[in-house]
């Protein structure tokens, strides 16, 4: 089960854990890089500012692997999840859905993102099970924000491609998955079995978008796993990837 902290409420607009809300609403932070965390975080919101309102009907047929993952998942009765770069909380909504008794909580570097996420959970009427917070990946105070420290599932849903040091919040929701719990991650893959020029394009086009699909996301896990076990599976020939520890 989860481990508990002293609860303090969190919302989108609440400041994020190591201040990236304020980056995040903070003119200057456009000006700066983009692998900085407030360049990024400004990258983000640009990004996503307009799209926000057509990403999940546009994202539907190529974010593939999400409601396997989803599927996969086996949330113990009353438990935690967290999704890092939870978006506009479609995936949350739908893990809420499939398994009723659990409690949920979204973390999302765009503020404008989770304005969406916000709008999409309260129409759903799951506003009660589902809390979100502002925050990066990389390095995230769950228990400030949400009153928990670690969460009996963690998981990235097309997130890791865009966070530039993936490898850093990898080993952040490691580090948020309480013991004997799950952490999972299903994202672009190395496309290795589509053929070498549909591989080109695809690379070429995500690239466009910020998007890096982590073809070690394997090696990254079992190194990080130091013995527990990992499943990772290429999904669609390639073209998504699905793993896990725990
Ligand atoms: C492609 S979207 C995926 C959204 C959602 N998980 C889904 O499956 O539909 C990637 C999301 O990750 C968020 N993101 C990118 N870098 C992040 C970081 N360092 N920390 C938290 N969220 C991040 C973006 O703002 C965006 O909402």
């Amino acid at each position: 089960m989860a481990e508990t902290a002293p609860p303090r409420p969190a919302t989108p607009d609440a400041p994020a854990p190591g201040g990236h809300a304020a980056a995040i609403a903070s003119p200057g932070g456009h000006a700066a890089a983009i692998d900085s965390p407030t360049g990024h975080a400004a990258a983000m919101d640009r990004m996503y500012r307009y799209t926000r309102h057509i990403y999940d009907i546009t994202r539907k047929p190529y974010l593939l692997g999400r409601d396997r993952m989803i599927a996969e998942l086996d949330v113990p009765p009353g438990g935690t999840v967290l999704e890092l770069g939870c978006g506009t909380g479609r995936n949350l909504v739908a893990v809420a859905r499939r398994y009723p008794d659990c409690r949920l909580f979204g973390v999302d570097i765009s503020a404008e993102m989770l304005r969406t996420a916000r709008a999409t959970i309260d129409a759903a009427g799951l506003t009660h099970r589902i809390t979100l917070a502002p925050g990066d990946a990389t390095e995230f105070d769950a228990a400030s924000a949400f009153g928990v420290a670690r969460f009996d599932r963690v998981y990235f849903s097309y997130a890791v491609s865009m966070i530039p040091d993936w490898v850093a919040a990898l080993a952040e929701a490691d580090r948020l998955t309480a013991p004997g719990g799950r952490l999972a991650v299903v994202d672009f893959g190395d496309a290795a079995h589509l053929g070498a020029l549909p591989r080109r394009l695809l690379h070429g086009w995500l690239a466009l978008f910020h998007v890096t699909p982590r073809v070690d996301l394997a090696p990254r896990l079992t190194a990080l796993a130091a013995g527990r076990p990992v499943r990772h599976r290429a999904l669609h020939r390639g073209y998504a990837q699905l793993g896990t520890i725990g």
